[in-house]
């Protein structure tokens, strides 16, 4: 039927006599002459039906948007001032020899080149959202990263091995989705959130290097990063190290980047420890784009009358803080309590700010509400600790360290946005030197901050057991731009490691052979040394597309409510299935 793709026909097919089949983008009627932009995956097409071909221009008169057609013709050059030079085939038509309907399409919801439709309505019509010329290039886009990823784990030496989606629970921190069984009665299958176990299992069952770029599923909430089913860059390899792997690890990602962007990342990507990420930029996924740092202040208001600060300070978990913006006092009162406003999605309690004018005049020289409380030795500190100069502006924090970091890890985001002070375009890093746990306030114990499997730092072994909150990890994050793409760690590979980790996490003996007896004996059938990471695929793509969700690197998302608009799932099932599955429904809609 066809002999080229629209969108790659150029000069050099001149006079040639092409076959053509697409959609119909755009058809114009020109007193006589019909045009019609012909679309297909490369591209389009400009074809004209003029009355010599009597049948032909019968038939364009009735094509409408969206028809798929297929057109013979010549190929010949645009007459001179209508050449489009954004177009591959902009300066070229093709003369239409005959025309052929293959068939109709009602009147579509949206326009496909209309950039405006709201996102329900682009995912109820998915399949005419995927036509739009922009979801096209994205998803060719996730293809390719894909290929270069599998070329680059390929020629290191890495096996592509698939692992199972019905599964048991893995911990990662979410929710699983359950699958109940027909066959066992009462009993779950659970999507994997992840394929960490299976991969360890391979590493002990000696594969060495293993790879898979594999569906994960986790119920959680959702957000423009987050996905209820995404894909993950999954890796495991035996007998490296940390260094090693996050230097592999860095090369994949720099060959995508220089492959994909022909942007060459700036090697060895920085270091940076958790402790220090969260003091400085109150994140552990920095956006390190924005220069912005965070000043610690809370030993300097222990001693200080103003109350809201000096309590702060005094807490346990208490923090008080600074984020000096150069160049601030241009901000005006309406946007200051905008950031205040902002700050409080954060349970921040409120913003205070000092607005250095003067810098050589102090106090006379700052202008703030909360000056008038603040002894002068103690103002003029903290303009010595941030910096501050004439000019600048110093938001505080002052509230649960937790708060503090929050509030003005994502006021030091959103101000680097506002007041555009990225000073590159990309910025990688590694996050390194995580905690092992992070306190549960809600339910009183210990969580892993990453997952179970996680190898303590070398040395803090003990700590598992006499201080856990202090024990350090051999986990690593990639952050780019201010998005974790990427974490993985050292696992632990004995039997008496994982135990005290299951004992820190306050995991029953019992309760561990349940969910872990195969682990358990797996790791005293000779487990080698391993470790390894997972990317997150969708949100490395979205980045390099430079699109704000993952939704729009994603063939058939779901929403923010974890619906599938499309094909209307989740969706109520039948009794007889019900039955089956041995379940009942108890809540009566
Ligand atoms: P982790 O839970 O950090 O690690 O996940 C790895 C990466 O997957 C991406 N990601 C997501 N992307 C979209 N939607 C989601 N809901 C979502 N959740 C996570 C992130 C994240 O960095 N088994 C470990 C890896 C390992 O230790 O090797 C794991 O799953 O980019
Ligand atoms: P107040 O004494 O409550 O009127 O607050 C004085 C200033 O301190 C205002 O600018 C408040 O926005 C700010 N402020 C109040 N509570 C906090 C807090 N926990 N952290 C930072 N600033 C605060």
């Amino acid at each position: 039927m066809r002999t080229n793709y629209c969108g790659l026909i150029d000069k050099s097919y001149l006079g040639d006599i092409v076959d053509l089949t697409g959609w119909v983008h755009r058809r114009r009627d020109h007193g006589g002459v019909i045009f019609v932009d012909l679309r297909d995956r490369e591209g389009l097409m400009q074809v004209v039906v003029d009355p010599d071909t009597p049948e032909a221009f019968k038939l364009a008169d009735t094509v409408r948007n969206e028809y798929v057609i297929h057109v013979k013709g010549l190929v010949r050059e645009r007459p001179e001032g209508t050449v489009n030079e954004s177009l591959v085939s902009g300066e070229v038509e093709v003369l239409v020899k005959s025309l052929v309907i293959i068939n109709s399409a009602d009147p579509p919801p949206f326009l496909m080149d209309d950039n405006s439709i709201s996102e329900s309505v682009r995912l109820e019509y998915r399949y005419l959202d995927l036509r739009r010329p922009e979801m096209q290039k994205n998803l060719r886009f996730r293809h390719q990263v894909g290929m270069v990823i599998r070329d680059f784990l390929n020629n290191e030496g890495f096996l592509d091995i698939e692992t199972p989606m019905l599964t048991k629970s893995t911990p990662e921190g979410a929710r699983d989705y359950l699958v109940p069984s027909r066959v066992h009665a009462n009993q779950f299958f659970a999507l994997p959130q992840s394929p960490q176990l299976f991969k360890q299992l391979l590493m002990i069952s000696g594969y060495d290097r293993y790879y898979q770029i594999v569906k994960c599923f986790r119920d959680e909430d959702l957000r423009a990063d987050r996905q209820p089913e995404f894909t993950q860059i999954d890796i495991e390899t035996s007998f490296l190290g940390c260094e090693e792997i996050m230097s592999l690890m860095e090369t994949m990602i720099c060959q995508v980047f220089s492959e994909m962007l022909q942007v060459d990342l700036p090697v060895p990507f920085p270091r940076l420890s958790y402790k220090d990420s969260m003091d400085k930029y109150g994140s552990d996924k920095p956006d390190m784009r924005i220069k912005l740092v965070i000043t610690e202040l809370t030993d300097l208001f222990k001693e200080v009358e103003f109350k809201v600060f000096r309590d702060a300070a005094r807490l346990e978990n208490g923090r008080v803080a600074a984020l000096k913006i150069p160049g601030g006092v241009s901000l005006t009162r309406k946007e200051i309590e905008e950031y205040t406003q902002f700050v409080k999605i954060y349970e921040a309690k409120g913003l205070a700010y000092i607005k250095v004018v003067d810098v050589s005049n102090i106090p006379d020289g700052l202008n703030s509400p909360i000056v008038k409380f603040i002894p002068e030795n103690i103002l003029k500190e903290i303009i010595n600790l941030t910096g501050a100069t004439s000019g600048d502006l110093i938001f505080f924090g002052a509230d649960k360290r937790k708060i503090v970091n929050d509030a003005l890890g994502a006021l030091r985001a959103k101000v680097g946005i506002d007041m555009k002070m990225f000073s590159t375009k990309w910025s990688p890093l590694w996050v390194i030197d995580f905690p092992m746990f992070e306190f549960n306030e809600e339910e009183s114990r210990w969580d892993a901050l990453h997952h179970p499997f996680t190898s303590p730092a070398d040395g803090h072994e003990e700590l598992l057991k006499n201080n856990p909150g202090a024990a350090l990890s051999k986990a690593y994050d990639m952050v780019i731009n201010g998005w974790e793409v990427g974490g993985g760690s050292i696992r632990i590979n004995t039997i008496e490691v994982q135990e005290a980790v299951f004992r820190a996490l306050n995991v029953s003996e019992k309760s561990a052979l349940e969910k872990f007896g195969f682990l358990i004996k797996a790791l005293q059938s000779g487990a080698p040394p391993h470790g390894g990471i997972a990317f997150g695929f969708d949100r490395i793509v979205a980045l390099l597309c430079e699109v704000d969700s993952i939704r729009d690197v994603i063939a058939f998302p779901k929403t923010q409510k974890a619906q599938d608009l499309l094909v209307s799932a989740p969706d109520f099932v039948d009794e007889k299935q019900l039955k089956e599955l041995h379940l009942k429904m108890n809540k009566k809609i």
